[in-house]
């Protein structure tokens, strides 16, 4: 059996008195793909904001590479977990600086290795000519690969995207997915994605988990729920 990197034991979701996440049990294997699915109101984005403590389980407990991850010092945690949100969130300055500060401000050192910047804006899909070029002025879609490389420059386990392509056509949003396939093969990152969209699943060719009105319905391999789409 492979590795285990994060596990969820009973996990539950309150918020306002409503029962959002209801015990979930869940184990995501280490360097692999986990698409998470389900329609709007699952429970999905709430879901991946515990597993780096952008929000506390009201019960239960889960574990990063068999450690309470309350144990685990927030930041190293984030450090570990990188997160790239819906909508990508980009500061002022050129993209270097959206790179770096973050990095600086995290490690609390002014170095950064340029080496690394090139490292992250490649393996996202960006050439290193963009690095001087200012933030603001790209396409969504390169927003996107740039909140991606600086997820990356904290050198993380662990890729949390919660639906990165929805913001995209279909031709970019597959691209983006092809890179993310490429980084978890090439770097062993494990990848948990939260998509709509069945068919994207299929491209990063992961395990499928179904989680409907709080519940974990199925997880299986990509290829055994297509058999069975209309369910989803
Ligand atoms: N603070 C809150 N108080 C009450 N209900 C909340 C709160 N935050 C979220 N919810 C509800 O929890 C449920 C799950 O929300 P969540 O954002 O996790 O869904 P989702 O599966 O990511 O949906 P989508 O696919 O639309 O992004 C929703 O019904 C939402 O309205
Ligand atoms: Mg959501």
């Amino acid at each position: 059996m492979n590795k285990t990197k994060i596990e969820l034991y009973n996990v539950g979701k309150t918020k306002n008195r409503i029962k959002i996440l209801k015990d979930i049990n869940l184990r995501f294997g280490s360097g692999k793909i986990h698409i998470l699915i389900g329609p709007s109101g699952a429970g999905k984005t709430t879901l991946l904001r515990l597993l780096n403590r952008m929000d506390e389980p009201s019960s239960g407990k889960i574990e990063y590479d068999g450690k309470d991850i309350k144990d685990i010092p927030v930041l190293e945690l984030r450090r570990r977990i990188g997160m790239v949100f819906q909508i990508p969130v980009i500061f002022d300055g050129t993209v270097k600086n959206n790179l770096s500060v973050p990095y600086s401000l995290r490690t609390n050192s002014n170095h950064v290795n340029e080496e690394d910047l090139i490292n992250a804006l490649e393996l996202s899909g960006l050439r290193n000519d963009f690095l001087e070029r200012r933030a603001s002025d790209l396409s969504v879609g390169e927003k996107q690969r740039l909140t991606v490389a600086r997820a990356l420059m904290n050198k993380p386990d662990v890729l949390l995207l919660d639906e990165p392509t929805s913001a995209l056509d279909h031709f970019t949003g597959i691209k983006l997915l092809e890179s993310i396939k490429k980084l978890n093969e090439a770097l062993g990152l494990t990848i948990i994605m939260v998509t709509h969209q069945l068919e994207y699943a299929r491209i990063l060719d992961g395990r499928v988990i179904n989680l409907v009105n709080g519940t974990i319905v199925r997880v299986e391999e990509v290829e055994d729920s297509f058999l069975d789409s209309e369910s989803i």
